[in-house]
């Protein structure tokens, strides 16, 4: 069975040979080979050129066992092709230059095709899945209507949404009508990374747990959902589902559709599992700052979570958020080859 077969039977919750596993952030600052191309490209230079991202997306394929890669981008460049000016300004993350505050504001969006706005990832899309030839499954991803408003309206990363939370609770029509273009955008886009070769689509709702459940059924989820049809409108690619703080909604984020949902670590994955049912697969659901403690505790709460689900089929190993700036690249290539390992079956 190839790497690829075991990501994308997973997804549909079919026997697999041995636990599939890729990382959020597998590709980024902690891997020296990145770093050292960071020096002489910004992070956006290396996005819109595609021998740039193919090299970069590459980059953990070759270092460690992955089952899959995950093409080299950022959720948002997308919100770039809308009229919002981005920047990544060194230590302190994005910048919207221009963010969005009233009624006018959100009029001025443009919704254009992935093909005219975010071609430079497609063309990489096509260059790696070329390089993979078949053995690695490539996925392709974007973010979800909350978060990127959330970046939108914020003009950067925020605590508690404040700005965010209020045009939604003050101005509930121009919150669903900018949604409304994020939904129409995001689903093409994915449809559009499927079509170029992505061949799993993860959806990155990273915020979506600062809402309440009501909130989130409210204000997002149909939404959310609008996404999820439109991507898999021409061909039927399995979609990974993925927030953080999302223990109270699974259920809710289920519903909003998805093959798999990404579960953080603040829950145990069988409980997830429980809360969700069985007819979806789950992603997780390791944290993060466990690849900072010696590997024999990264075995030791790799393995808790493999006995957790006790080789159900449809588990997808991954981190329950994206791997953190500094982690030791031995750690990560000793949870990669431990998970593999310990989950081996026959067949
Ligand atoms: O996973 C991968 O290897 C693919 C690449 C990828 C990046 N960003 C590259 C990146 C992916 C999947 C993302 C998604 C992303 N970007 C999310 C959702 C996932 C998550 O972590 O919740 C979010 C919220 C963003 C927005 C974003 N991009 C922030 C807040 C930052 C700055 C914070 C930081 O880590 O520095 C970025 C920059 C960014 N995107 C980096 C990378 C490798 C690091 C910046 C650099 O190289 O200078």
């Amino acid at each position: 069975m190839s790497q690829a077969d075991r990501i994308l039977r997973a997804c549909r919750r079919e026997p697999v040979d041995a636990t599939p596993i890729w990382l959020m952030r597998q590709a980024g600052r902690y891997m020296a080979e990145y770093r050292a191309l960071r020096k002489r490209y910004s992070i956006l230079e290396i996005i819109k050129t595609p021998d740039l991202a193919t090299e970069v997306t590459l980059q953990p394929i070759e270092a460690f066992n992955l089952d899959a890669a995950i093409i080299f981008a950022d959720i948002l460049p997308v919100l770039e092709g809308m009229g919002l000016l981005l920047e990544f300004v060194k230590g302190d993350g994005p910048v919207i230059h221009n963010p969005l505050r009233t009624a006018a504001d959100v009029e001025t969006l443009a919704v254009r095709p992935a093909e005219e706005t975010l071609h430079y990832t497609l063309t990489a899309i096509q260059q790696v899945r070329q390089a993979l030839d078949g053995q690695v499954a490539l996925i392709g991803f974007s973010g979800a209507p909350f978060t990127l408003a959330s970046y939108a309206i914020e003009g950067g990363s925020s605590r508690n949404y404040v700005r965010a939370k209020s045009l939604m609770y003050e101005q509930p029509q121009t919150w669903h009508s900018l949604l409304e273009k994020l939904s129409s955008t995001v689903g093409d886009y994915l449809r559009a990374q499927a079509a170029a070769g992505a061949q799993v689509l993860q959806l990155f709702d990273s915020w979506v747990g600062a809402l309440s459940p009501a909130d989130y059924r409210e204000y997002v989820l149909p939404h959310s959902k609008r996404v999820i049809e439109i991507a898999k409108s021409e061909q039927d690619v399995p979609l990974i589902h993925f927030g953080t703080g999302t223990s109270g909604m699974l259920p809710l984020l289920k519903a909003a559709g998805g093959d798999v949902i990404g579960v953080d670590w603040r829950i145990d994955l069988a409980e997830a599992w429980t809360r969700l049912g069985d007819d979806v697969a789950v992603q997780g659901n390791l944290d993060p700052v466990i690849l900072f403690a010696p590997v024999s505790e990264i075995k030791k709460q790799a393995a808790r979570i493999l006995d957790n689900v006790k080789g159900r089929p449809g588990h997808i190993f991954n981190l329950g958020h994206g791997v953190l700036q500094h982690t030791p690249v031995e750690h990560v290539a000793a949870l990669i080859d431990f998970v593999h390992e310990y989950s081996a079956r026959d067949g």
